[in-house]
């Protein structure tokens, strides 16, 4: 593997499960293969869960591990090529990459999207000038438009869950007060529509997601008619995609918050969501304490997800 930023990068989705699920079996297993190896986490955003498990997958692997944050000790970067840099960023980003590749083995990126230039965002900028100039594998820890060590985390909560061959998975919008990036839901479509799940997104119209993600999913406006039946019911927020109002705030209607009443219309359905949530905004405290939230073995998996992306790595390096 020379990027991981898609699903297309980690093949066959069985066989990645597999993998996945054989490493948190015995995750210190292959505790010798990153020896004397460097992996470089570059922040351009805030994180939690990303910064610790990727570390912690990292570490299981016998890795050495440099977190840098860009916005807090760093150089501030400039990004775009023809600037003429007279002001408040004094190191452009070509020169920042190839020397931070100079310190590494293996390079993580989290940079998500501005939500001003949709072009910009969905062209991918950031990490795609990473893949070209640092000279070294790279891997996205979400970027403008996906967040795939994510959805992998969540195919394999999935797995684990689940009690029918073919769940029913309904990945819902919910209300936040801030604008947010499509990448996690764009990426979820994408993981479950390597799938053969059923699968329906459910969201007010001007939620509508690049079509390139949405693939074979159903959309239902009706968002009662979406969690009739489910088995699994994914909440996030995002902005709106189309143009106009790319990255636009549409609504914050709190009748879809995803609340008791919403999940007694499905199949006693386990709640997921990727964290941070904003409790009683997109989803009531009722509901994420319940014994059908599995957000908290959600969170524990992405160690496993990074794992077995770094695991395949370093097996070609
Ligand atoms: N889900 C997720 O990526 O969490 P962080 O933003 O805290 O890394």
């Amino acid at each position: 593997m020379k990027k991981f930023t898609c699903a297309d990068d980690i093949g066959d989705i069985r066989s990645a499960i597999d993998e996945a699920l054989e490493i948190k079996r015995d995750r210190f297993a292959h505790c010798d293969l990153g020896k004397n190896r460097t992996l470089l986490m570059i922040f351009f955003n805030s994180s939690l869960r990303t910064r610790l498990s990727t570390q912690k997958a990292a570490i299981n692997l016998g890795m050495n591990v440099i977190v840098l944050d860009v916005n807090q000790g760093a150089w501030k970067l400039e990004t775009e090529r023809g600037v003429i840099m007279d002001g408040d960023k004094p190191e452009h980003l070509l020169e920042a990459i190839p020397v931070m590749g100079c310190y590494c083995d293996l390079i993580g990126v989290r940079s998500f999207a501005g939500l001003k230039d949709k072009a910009e965002d969905y062209e991918e900028r950031v990490i795609e000038q990473f893949i070209r100039h640092s000279g070294r594998p790279v891997f996205s820890m979400e970027a403008a438009t996906r967040h795939p060590l994510q959805s992998f985390a969540d195919l394999i909560t999935i797995e684990e869950f689940k009690t029918v061959r073919r769940p029913k998975i309904v990945m819902t919008w919910a209300p936040h007060p801030r604008a947010l990036p499509q990448a996690v839901p764009n990426s979820f479509a994408e993981w479950i529509n390597k799938t053969d799940y059923e699968f329906v997104i459910t969201h007010p119209e001007g939620y509508e997601l690049d079509p390139k993600f949405v693939g074979r999913a159903k959309v239902e406006y009706d968002r009662d008619k979406a969690f009739e039946g489910a088995d699994f019911i994914y909440a996030k927020n995002w902005s709106a995609y189309n143009d106009p109002n790319y990255g636009k705030v549409l609504s914050t209607d709190r009748r879809w918050t995803v609340d008791s009443d919403a999940m007694a219309l499905t199949d006693n359905a386990y709640f997921m969501h990727c964290l941070p949530v904003r409790r009683n905004m997109i989803v009531s405290d009722d509901v994420i304490e319940s014994d059908r939230s599995i957000v908290i073995a959600e969170a524990a998996n992405r160690e496993i997800s990074a794992q077995t992306v770094l695991k395949r790595f370093l097996q070609e390096l």
